[in-house]
């Protein structure tokens, strides 16, 4: 278990890059089964996640091949899955993330049948699996859970409707990646519109699936019988560019955040605006420059184009400091305020109401001992501390290095105080 120190004060300055979007990588490369040929995934984002999805493909049988960033390369892969195996992948290795639960869609589509241990991924709610179900069972699959697995099988797959009752992005995917090969037309009417739903539908499509209508709240998927491996490159992690945006705001720095498509980050960068930040859009990058202390705003998290909630976490420790009080409210996840608790221990004023958050400004943050409890409190916390007066020691960090690429590195790159150590 290692930490990271980070001294408090530096204002940050300079250019930091994002990596390849996390949340698509890790529905693209189960995607990649679905072909008989094999997939370049370009872009990749330089994470723990991505290469635990790469054992869990290595323990199908499946070839992986991987390139490692080098100079101004992002790293690739070469996903070959002509060696694919029926097999019920390990507990240990699905637990270590929540996207392990794509291989049932995968599985099904290619065998009529799959078996996945429970998965993992941030504690930040119950984060119940009941819209794939409802999905799978539409498309005609027998769905069971039995002692910590999901099992699912159909003799034939076959098109249908499927309403969501909430809004899933798993759910979406999982039931994209079902129906690419089943019998006939599958609509999916209120479906996410993550750009990475987007994201996954072009790589379908470019492999030779006929999905429609990604990016909109009905998706249209036709099924066909063989799928060709083809080469992908992932769009920008909107949400690392956001924690990096973020941490520019609190830090009343001047950073330009490259590598971005700054229609993803339209709802961050108007919270951020209304603060009192300059967000600045050029091309492929946007600047981002803090302006002193943030007015309070109100934040309520919503599917994309809303709010995005891997971005409340990093709003509220910017907010903690505001001139006036913060209302932050997280729809989508009924536990993501464990950060709170932590962020306390630094000297902030939160109190958390259900699934709101009043965060009432304090004049200024001081170092402490934190934990990261998940991904984006992880990253709440760094950005705390790069606010705080002293230093603050975070552990439990190996939050942080499963969906941010080299983020002490890029930190540093653009002027943080941080160290990492054992
Ligand atoms: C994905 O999680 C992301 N993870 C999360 O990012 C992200 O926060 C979330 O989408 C929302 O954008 C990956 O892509 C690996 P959901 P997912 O299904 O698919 C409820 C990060 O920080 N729900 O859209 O699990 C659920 O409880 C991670 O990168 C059901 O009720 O999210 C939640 O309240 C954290 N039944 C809401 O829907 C279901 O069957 C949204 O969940 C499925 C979900």
């Amino acid at each position: 278990m290692s930490k990271l120190i980070v001294t408090g004060g530096q204002r940050l300055a300079g250019r930091v890059r994002a990596g390849g979007r996390k949340n698509s990588a890790l529905a693209i490369l189960p995607a990649t089964l679905l072909s008989d040929g094999p997939s370049v995934i370009e872009n990749l984002p330089d994470i723990q996640d991505v290469q635990v999805y790469f054992d869990i493909l290595r323990s199908l049988g499946v070839r992986v091949e991987t390139r490692p960033a080098n100079g101004g390369e992002a790293p690739r892969g070469v996903i070959d899955p002509s060696g694919l195996v029926w097999r019920v992948p390990s507990d240990e290795l699905a637990k270590r993330l929540r996207a392990s639960y794509y291989l049932l869609g995968v599985l099904l589509a290619r065998y009529g049948r799959a078996e996945v241990p429970f998965p993992g991924g941030c504690d930040i709610g119950s984060r119940p699996i009941d819209q794939h179900i409802k999905g799978f069972t539409a498309l005609g699959a027998k769905v069971t859970v039995e002692h910590g697995v999901i099992k699912a099988e159909a003799r034939r797959l076959v098109g249908a409707p499927v309403y969501l009752d909430v809004v899933s992005v798993g759910a979406t995917i999982n039931i994209m990646l079902a129906a690419t090969r089943a019998e006939g037309t599958t609509v999916i009417e209120n479906a996410a519109k993550e750009p990475h739903v987007v994201d996954l539908a072009n790589y379908l499509n470019a492999a030779g699936a006929q999905v429609k209508g990604a990016g909109t709240d009905i998706i249209k998927i036709t099924g066909v019988t063989g799928l060709k491996g083809v080469t992908h490159s992932l769009i920008p992690d909107e949400i690392e560019a956001a924690t990096y945006m973020i941490a520019a705001a609190a830090t009343c720095g001047d950073v330009i955040v490259e590598n971005v498509i700054p229609k993803h980050l339209e709802a961050v960068s108007a919270k951020l605006q209304e603060t009192g930040t300059t967000v600045e859009e050029n091309g492929d990058a946007l600047r981002v420059v803090g302006n002193g202390r943030p007015r309070p705003v109100t934040v309520k998290t919503l599917p994309y184009p809303g709010f995005p909630t891997d971005a409340q976490q990093q709003m509220t420790a910017f907010l903690s400091v505001a001139s006036g009080t913060s209302i932050i409210s997280e729809t989508i996840f009924e536990g993501r305020f464990k950060h709170v608790d932590e962020l306390k221990r630094m000297g902030t004023n939160i109190t958390v109401e259900g699934r709101t958050a009043i965060v009432q400004g304090v004049e200024k943050l001081t170092g402490a001992a934190v934990r990261a409890t998940d991904l984006r409190a992880g990253a709440a916390l760094v950005i705390a501390g790069l606010m705080a007066r002293g230093e603050t020691e975070i552990s439990e960090i190996e939050h942080i290095d499963r969906g941010y690429e080299r983020a002490v590195e890029k930190l540093k790159s653009i002027g943080a105080s941080l160290e990492r150590v054992p």
